[in-house]
């Protein structure tokens, strides 16, 4: 079956340029389909249109008993999820499983952070009651990178539904496989026919869904995406437009009794996900001095020996998502070097040319022009300062804000650090990446929107409706009326 469109409860072949994913530990070719058309865009935003009233009207606990069907469903298909993931983009089977059971999970926290933060709340007032109550927005369009390609949709799409949107999501095109999968649990748990809806492609198909009559954009993604957004929907207030975008996170390690610790805190910081995380440490800081060099040491020393290799095998780190990412951090590693940059431990292709890198630890404390962009692969750039203050006025000096980290046993320089670093997401003696969905996920500058996810896209997914009500209509007196005010 052909497995590119999918609207009103069934699959279909797209009518766009033919596309596929390789997988990048093994070559093989992992999907392949074509990309939806843009009429078939606009037909997949029309179902999930017809299908918003009676779903936006359905007893909110019809829809939370949905959303916990699809969550079981979703944990019987743990293995196959995580394998899709894997497959298509390389990252080892042991955080594929970790992200599949976090889409499971999912499902609890939003209901909680729906009733918590976009509730109903009613209130005794002298002539009847004041009310809160919340709303969806309509048709919510989802885009999704590829790193977390089933997590991070799914914390737009559980959400958006529970709160009574209907949805149109577009999968990356380098890690598509696992849509079909999410397709399937919400089948299983009775999701009605048009509330979801699935395009695939790339970014033409992407272009196409914002230009469809669509009501929100929940993205995560790079910031070049998210900014072309912005512009897009600029002067249209009434699209709700969620953006969810990267980072070039800080990591300050400060003199902490365990060097061992802090190298495994700061290795994990930048490395996990083959440094495919947007909360990965990509900006080491240390103290000049024996301490820093200490943990350089150590860093090298793992770096040296964490095991590298295909998804499906005991391995730490598994590709990068494609042998053309690797070229671009190749590439990124290299300009660093002309512009003065020492490199502590080179990047380092451990199978030949292709999507395999062993991470790269590179000093920029010499060079001149560092760009403050994300390079979103395993390479962390290394700064030596003299004392703590300039550590947090390098660790700022940045356009993004999504996370930072502290590494350090000493409580008043954590105090400094906790009220100075600009980061949404941020953490003391704990790997940066690995964000709690407890908590809210984002950050100031261009890390986002100031619409985190996570705990708060509830408030993304309805908007709150005020209403005050009297049983009936009596004549109204200054002394009564009193000024309004809900009294
Ligand atoms: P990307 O921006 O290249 O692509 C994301 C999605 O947007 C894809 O579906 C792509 O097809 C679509 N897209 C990209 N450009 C488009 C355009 N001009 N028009 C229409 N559609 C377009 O991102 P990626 O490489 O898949 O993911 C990595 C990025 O995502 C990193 O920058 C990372 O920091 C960020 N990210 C952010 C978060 C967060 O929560 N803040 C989480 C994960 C990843
Ligand atoms: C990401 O979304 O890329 C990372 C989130 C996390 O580390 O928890």
């Amino acid at each position: 079956m052909t497995r590119d469109v999918y609207k009103n409860g069934q699959w279909s072949a797209g009518d766009g340029p033919a596309f596929q994913k390789t997988c990048p530990a093994s070559d093989e070719v992992v999907w392949s389909g074509h990309a939806a058309s843009g009429a078939q865009v606009e037909a997949a935003v029309g179902a999930a249109r017809a299908a918003f009233a009676p779903w936006a009207l359905r007893p909110q606990a019809e829809r939370i008993a949905i959303l916990e069907a699809y969550a079981d469903a979703l944990t019987s298909r743990r293995d196959a999820i995580a394998r899709a993931i894997s497959r298509d983009m390389g990252k080892a089977l042991w955080e594929s499983l970790s992200e599949a059971d976090a889409m499971a999970a999912k499902v609890a926290i939003s209901v909680k952070a729906q009733a918590e933060r976009a509730g109903q709340k009613s209130a005794a007032a002298a002539f009847g009651t004041i009310d809160l109550g919340h709303r969806p927005h309509g048709v919510m369009a989802v885009i999704g990178p590829f790193n977390f390609p089933g997590h991070l949709p799914n914390g737009h799409l559980v959400p958006a539904l529970l709160a009574g949107n209907t949805c149109v999501f577009k999968p990356s095109e380098l890690a598509p496989s696992v849509a079909a999968l999410m397709v399937e649990a919400f089948e299983a748990a009775g999701l009605p026919q048009g509330c979801l809806n699935v395009v695939h492609g790339g970014r033409e198909v992407g272009s196409a869904v914002l230009n469809a009559r669509i009501d929100g954009l929940l993205f995560t993604g790079s910031v070049e995406a998210g900014l072309a957004f912005h512009r897009h929907f600029a002067g249209r207030p009434q699209i709700i437009l969620a953006l969810e975008m990267g980072g070039n996170n800080p990591l300050i390690v400060w003199n902490p009794a365990d060097v061992e610790a802090a190298a495994d805190i700061v290795f994990t910081s930048a490395f996990v996900t083959t440094g495919q995380r947007c909360s990965c440490a990509r900006r080491l800081i240390l103290p000049e001095g024996g301490f820093g060099d200490d943990v350089l040491t150590a860093l090298v020393e793992r770096i040296r020996t964490v095991p590298i290799g295909a998804w499906d095998q005991d391995v730490f780190m598994g590709s990068v998502v494609s042998a053309p990412a690797a070229q671009a951090a190749l590439r990124f590693e290299s300009d660093l070097l002309t512009s003065g940059a020492k490199p502590v431990q080179a990047f380092e292709h451990p199978f030949g040319p292709g999507a395999f890198l062993r991470p790269a630890l590179i000093d920029v404390t010499h060079a001149r022009d560092v760009p403050d962009t994300e390079l979103f692969g395993p390479l962390l750039q290394v700064t030596r300062v003299r004392d703590f203050d300039s550590a947090i006025d390098r660790a700022n000096a940045t356009r993004f804000g999504l996370a930072a980290g502290f590494v350090g046993d000493d409580d008043d320089l954590w105090r400094k650090a906790y009220s100075h670093l600009n980061a949404g997401v941020l953490t003391r003696n704990r790997p940066t990446a690995g964000a709690p969905s407890s908590l809210p996920f984002g950050g100031p500058g261009l890390s986002g929107n100031h619409r985190p996810s996570a705990y708060y896209a509830a408030d993304y997914c309805a908007w709150p409706q005020a209403t005050q009500s009297a049983q009936k209509a009596v004549r109204q007196t200054p002394a009564g009326y009193g000024g309004g005010f809900g009294r």
